[in-house]
């Protein structure tokens, strides 16, 4: 990979300093210098409805900053990662994630912490591709051996559970746009769609501004509602439901389902698995959704198996919490049939390199994938050019408001200038759902 010649590329400095995020959080954000003056940078992002097996953020605790402060993992960087790291070659990031990982040691990455890793890992891959002389995703693509492409975004009209004080039981109620003939037309309709949501709020009298990602806030008196204000601001914007747009879900079970028992909050209904598997079931039917994400808890390996056996021929089903992007989980998924694709999010993984074992695994057992951000967001746009550079085909950011969201957004725009035509496949992510099997030949 070293194109830039060994003395160049190596690593001179490494250091963490604390920033803040769309939360008001402190994070962890470390700068790289290489010899040769390339800077590479990137920070930690953070979850709020976090699955349990994912890489751990080393938080300080206590009282101070609610206990959310990074100062420990910030000596950690400072003291163990950067005479670990320094001297080696910024652009070969196998070696120099191997080099995290063994250092760390742990499974769940609790000795560096997660948040730490992912920042370093990330910010050797800027410097790596600065050093080279080439873009981020260029950089990414090289180390991947894809193709690079532009992804399908899934974008969030209403923020909920964990994101909007558990205000509806459902995570996120989102849109695809496959039938757009660009990235830029997707940006266009969802616009539309996000407006038209909001003003349809307004009518109603449940305008309360926004969730954490930017999402409009749910004041909805069921999770039905707001499918129903969906499928209405969708019209509103002009669009057939089901045509050019379709829904997307992140139901987040683990966060009100345990034991393979579910308790939707906002209907006070308590469902044992099969009556939420049938729940679910319903809403596939009445609503144009193609995709859906932890439709079931992470503890419930038998819901999920059941639920991708009944509605994985039609829709994507996705691993978020289920799966925290784990290479070994994957594969266990994919014997158990459950789920058929995964999120991809490089601090549960904890590193670059975990993350592309993961992606690997899920390309070998035929998981489609999807790169996403955390609720807990920055300035840091590297998932866009990881998600053109892995070529994973799906980019999930959060909403259509808020600067941390759409710096991501308008990053794609931004390599999507430089990538030649032909890398966005209209509709390509989506074809082995209802929606491709449909619009046979769009793919
Ligand atoms: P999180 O949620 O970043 O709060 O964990 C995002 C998601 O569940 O996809
Ligand atoms: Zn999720």
């Amino acid at each position: 990979m070293n194109d830039a010649g060994p003395d160049t590329a190596a690593i001179s400095s490494l250091a963490a300093r604390r920033v803040w995020d769309s939360r008001g959080n402190p994070t962890v954000e470390v700068e790289v210098h290489c010899a040769g003056g390339a800077i590479g940078r990137a920070i930690a992002p953070a979850g709020a409805s976090r699955g349990t097996r994912e890489a751990v953020d080393l938080r300080d605790g206590g009282a101070a900053l609610g206990g959310t402060d990074v100062r420990r993992a910030i000596v950690g960087v400072n003291d163990i990662i950067a005479p670990l790291l320094g001297g080696m070659d910024a652009t070969a990031q196998g070696a120099v994630d191997a080099a995290l990982i063994d250092c760390d040691g742990t499974e769940l990455k609790t000795r560096l912490g997660g948040n730490a890793m992912v920042a370093t890992s990330l910010a050797v891959l800027h410097a790596g591709a600065a050093a080279r002389g080439v873009p981020l995703w260029r950089h990414v693509a090289d180390l991947s051996g894809a193709g690079p492409s532009l992804p399908l975004p899934e974008i969030q009209i209403f923020g909920g559970g964990a994101h909007a004080g558990q205000r509806v039981d459902v995570q996120d109620f989102m849109v695809m746009v496959p039938g757009a003939d660009s990235f830029d037309e997707v940006m266009e309709i969802t616009s539309e769609i996000y407006r038209a949501a909001g003003k349809i709020m307004a009518r109603r009298g449940k305008l309360a501004g926004v969730a954490d990602e930017g999402g409009w806030w749910p004041m909805f008196d069921s999770n039905e509602e707001a499918l129903e204000t969906l499928v209405a601001a969708i019209e509103a914007a002009g669009e057939t439901p089901g045509d050019r747009v379709v829904i997307s879900l992140d139901i987040a079970a683990s966060e009100f389902g345990r034991n393979g028992r579910y308790r939707l909050a906002l209907e006070d209904r308590d469902l044992d698995r099969d009556q939420m598997i049938s729940q679910l079931g319903r809403w596939l039917d009445a609503y144009p959704i193609a995709s859906i994400e932890d439709p079931l808890a992470e503890d419930d390996a038998q819901g999920m198996a059941a639920f991708t056996a009944e509605f994985g021929h039609r829709v994507q089903i996705i691993g978020d919490d289920y799966l925290v992007t784990n290479a070994t989980l994957v594969d266990r998924a994919a014997d158990d049939g459950a789920c058929n694709a995964v999120l991809i999010k490089v601090n549960q993984a904890g590193t670059l390199t975990d993350s592309m074992r993961c992606l690997e695994r899920a390309r070998a057992r035929g998981f489609r994938a999807i790169v996403s951000a955390r609720s807990g967001e920055t300035e840091d746009v590297s998932i866009s050019h990881l998600a053109v550079g892995l070529g994973v085909g799906q980019l999930k950011v959060g909403s259509f408001t808020r600067s941390e969201r759409m710096a991501k957004w308008n990053e794609c725009l931004r390599i999507a200038d430089a990538l030649p035509r032909g890398a966005y496949v209209r509709g390509a992510p989506l074809a082995k759902t209802w929606w491709g099997q449909r619009k046979e030949g769009t793919s």
